[in-house]
């Protein structure tokens, strides 16, 4: 892998598409997305189910399904991973970027100790013996806030909980010390206090591990004091783009504004939530124009017609913020309608 300078973002999408083929046509599961990540820095993506926000991962990560293809480029540290053999794709994965599951299962051998599948990574991927190799893995087990390390290494996954399996998924991820973790939903599955745990944990990691992190979720409420910046998407698109706390003090966009409307919230009464109206897009047949219109209660002609580009818009009122982009013809319109006025703080928001 090619080092690149600093100044270069570590994780870079060009024109990054993914279709599928179907009986009944093509998928359109990605759509011409434009994207970079900081070294160190904590991005979710958000959106509903079916929105794209898995398969534009798998794609980098060489795990799509045999009917999709990916186009455009994907760079991680100045290398293009769509255009790596799957040898060399093999490598990159574990060393340089990670992947961490809703289910823990999925990455953890049922018939292997913990000792095993973790210090099995150290020792193919980095060399070490054995007992190097279980030294390191307990310190991490430790770091991750598993209790009793020492005896959880000699356990079977099925003799934790899910919340401590998942702690040892990260383990894993963290111990080849990658530049990427990208989390699909990694609390999904698990209740809402460990939920809200294994997110300080991410939350402490990143500030502390320099490790760049995709943080993939339907819940826009789990973001708030874990991510630095969020990309909400819709029917393949990245819609807006925006720092946390941007984006929850005025989301630009009428998507961004319903999905947060429709959090958990405890400082609004009986934590009453505002459902999308409307149903997600089909991706085989996308609306024309902006996909979100047939939804939108601000949707005019033009929306139907000619689809918004992604770029920097200004509020009223304020300087232009050269971190946020947001794909719309009449931005801060539900702002300025008033639903900015029940938007929650990140403070007020309920984990889960
Ligand atoms: N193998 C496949 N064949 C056809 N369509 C697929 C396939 N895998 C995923 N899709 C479709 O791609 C779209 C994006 O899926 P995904 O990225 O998994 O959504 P999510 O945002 O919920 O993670 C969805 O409409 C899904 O149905
Ligand atoms: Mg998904």
């Amino acid at each position: 892998m090619t080092s690149a300078s600093s100044s270069a973002p570590l994780l870079e999408l060009t024109g990054y598409s993914i279709r599928f083929a179907t009986p009944d046509g093509e998928v359109q599961a990605v759509s011409g997305l434009d994207l970079t990540l900081a070294e160190g820095e904590t991005l979710a993506i958000v959106g509903e189910s079916g929105s794209g926000k898995s398969q534009c991962f798998n794609g980098m990560f060489g795990l799509l399904a045999r009917n999709g293809r990916t186009e455009g480029q994907a760079r991680l540290a100045g290398a293009d991973l769509l255009a790596l053999s799957p040898k060399a794709l093999d490598a990159v994965r574990g060393r340089d970027m990670a992947m961490v599951f809703q289910d823990p299962m999925t990455a953890l051998n049922p018939a292997l100790k913990i000792k095993r599948q973790l210090s099995e990574t150290l020792e193919v991927h980095q060399g070490l013996s054995r007992r190097e190799a279980e030294a390191k893995s307990l310190a991490m087990l430790k770091r991750v806030g598993i209790p009793e390390a020492e005896r959880r290494m000699n356990q079977y996954p099925h003799e934790l909980s899910g919340g401590m399996r998942q702690r040892v998924v990260i383990a894993m991820a963290l111990l080849c010390r990658p530049k990427l973790i990208v989390a699909d939903e990694p609390t999904t599955a698990l209740d809402v206090t460990i939920q809200a745990q294994i997110l300080e944990l991410f939350r402490e990691l990143g500030q502390e591990m320099r490790t760049a992190l995709v943080l993939i979720t339907h819940d826009l409420g789990v973001v708030a004091g874990v991510a630095d910046r969020v990309a909400v998407m819709y029917a393949g698109r990245i819609v807006e783009e925006a720092g946390v706390d941007a984006l929850f003090d005025a989301p630009a966009h009428p998507y961004a504004a319903a999905l947060l409307a429709s959090i958990p919230r405890i400082d609004r009464d009986g934590g009453s939530v505002e459902a999308i109206p409307g149903r997600p897009p089909n991706l085989i047949h996308p609306p024309s124009g902006c996909p979100f219109h047939p939804r939108c209660r601000f949707a005019d002609e033009r929306c139907v017609a000619e689809r918004p580009p992604l770029e920097p818009v200004a509020r009223e009122g304020h300087a232009i913020d050269a971190g946020r982009r947001v794909a719309c013809w009449h931005p801060f319109a539900a702002a300025r309608a008033g639903s900015a006025a029940a938007a929650p703080t990140p403070e007020a928001v309920l984990h889960g």
